[in-house]
């Protein structure tokens, strides 16, 4: 069976998890700040902290933004339930705004519109949609103007670049930058998650609010009383400050992470390699249509969606996809938008002003990509989706 997407995990990966299991410590110790060290040296940011999951760090790095009750927080309809999740974690409202058909990144005229027309938008989160940054100078723009405050769900997009080469996560444009480990993502932990940032208070922050809220780095107690004995600092103590989380990654993780790392640049190259052999494959296939193929050299070739004009097919999605599994190949739908899900729908959300979303989501297939991905795999891909599709037309 041919995945839609797969990790790529070698002898190195295998005996650092198992070094670090053998000999060293499990959590909590200096693999992590390693790995954390060397994400922040990759991206070009001051600080990072390593996080149990992207979903964790985005709940982090809402709460650490400290905005006011009930704000709203622009996201794109197209992505994971994660991007908006971590809007409702900390009470906020998620405010869906339509993605460009070009990118299926959201929009940004019609973000500038809503920032201008509702005061009440006090963050913004753009998603990276598979990988390709969204014009973060444009939205930059919006924060230095009306002091909103972003974080780049970069969850696609670790190795990915802007167009004046910084890497996504140097933070240049937002608060915070917050990546994926889940085995599908740039490089995996098997499941974890880093946020970046350029903020010292923020990284403070973030640390303390991944331990259960309790004292980081040089964080003076509040308690005197409880923290010293006859001016003598208690050696014990500790201090819960605010309600925090344990959101933290293993140090078994982190072995796996720091090994992967030092592989990302050649698992980018090889996604783009493949990425341009599907661009001149798929140019000859009716009612195909890549997606994003225009602006691809930035980007971290986390997915490959592809658009499918099933009105002028006679074969349903449903039926290509069982198809396609039936001869060894798995797709996905990247993604069902997050307002139809029932409960954003119970909560009142809707799809009204999402044309561009709802047009994409009727049209999207995921098809196989990902390092290892050899080049008889991707032909098989192409042959037999185009023997689908080719049948379907001549009905
Ligand atoms: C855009 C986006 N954001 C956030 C997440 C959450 O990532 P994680 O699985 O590490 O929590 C995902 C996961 O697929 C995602 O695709």
């Amino acid at each position: 069976m041919i995945p839609y997407s797969r990790q790529s995990i070698n002898l190195f990966d295998v005996l650092s998890v198992s070094k670090q299991l053998a000999f060293k410590s499990l959590t909590q110790g200096s693999k992590i700040e390693e790995f954390e060290a060397k994400v922040a040296e990759y991206v070009g940011a001051q600080y990072a902290v390593a996080v149990s999951s992207a979903t964790a760090g985005l709940h982090l790095a809402v709460l650490a933004l400290e905005l006011p009750a009930k704000s709203e927080v622009i996201t794109s309809p197209i992505s994971f339930v994660a991007s908006s999740n971590a809007i409702l974690y900390s009470s906020h409202q998620p405010k869906f705004i339509d993605v460009e058909r070009e990118t299926i990144n959201i929009d940004l005229n019609l973000v500038n519109q809503e920032v201008e027309s509702n005061k009440n938008i006090r963050a913004i989160i753009p998603v990276h949609f598979a990988g390709l940054p969204c014009d973060m100078e444009k939205l930059a723009r919006l924060r230095a103007s009306k002091g909103i405050k972003i974080v780049e769900d970069a969850a696609h997009a670790l190795g990915a670049s802007y167009p004046n080469g910084k890497k996504v996560g140097s933070c240049e444009y937002s608060e915070m930058t917050v990546f994926s480990f889940h085995p599908v993502k740039s490089i995996t932990t098997g499941e974890g998650g880093m946020i970046t940032t350029n903020s010292y208070d923020l990284y403070k922050k973030l640390l303390r609010l991944r331990s259960h809220g309790i004292n980081k780095l040089n964080d003076s107690f509040e308690s005197s009383l409880l923290s010293t004995t006859s001016g003598l600092l208690n050696p014990w103590y500790y201090e819960m400050q605010e309600l925090g989380f344990n959101y933290r990654l293993t140090e078994i993780q982190a072995a796996l992470g720091v090994s992967q790392l030092s592989r990302l640049d050649s698992f980018i190259k090889k996604r783009k390699s493949r990425v341009a052999w599907y661009l001149r494959k798929l140019s000859v296939l009716p009612s195909v249509t890549p997606v994003q193929s225009n602006s691809s050299s930035l980007s971290a070739h986390h997915i490959f969606p592809i658009r499918v004009n099933y009105s002028q097919l006679d074969i349903p999605r449903a039926r290509l996809m069982t198809s396609l599994r039936e001869r060894g190949i798995t797709t996905q739908v990247h993604y069902i938008p997050i307002p139809l899900h029932p409960h954003y729908q119970k909560l009142g959300f809707g799809v009204e002003k999402l044309p561009e979303a709802m047009s994409y989501y009727h049209e999207a297939l995921t098809i196989p990509l990902y390092p290892s991905l050899r080049k008889s795999q991707q032909s098989k891909v192409i042959i037999e989706l185009s023997n689908l599709i080719g049948a379907s037309q001549e009905k």
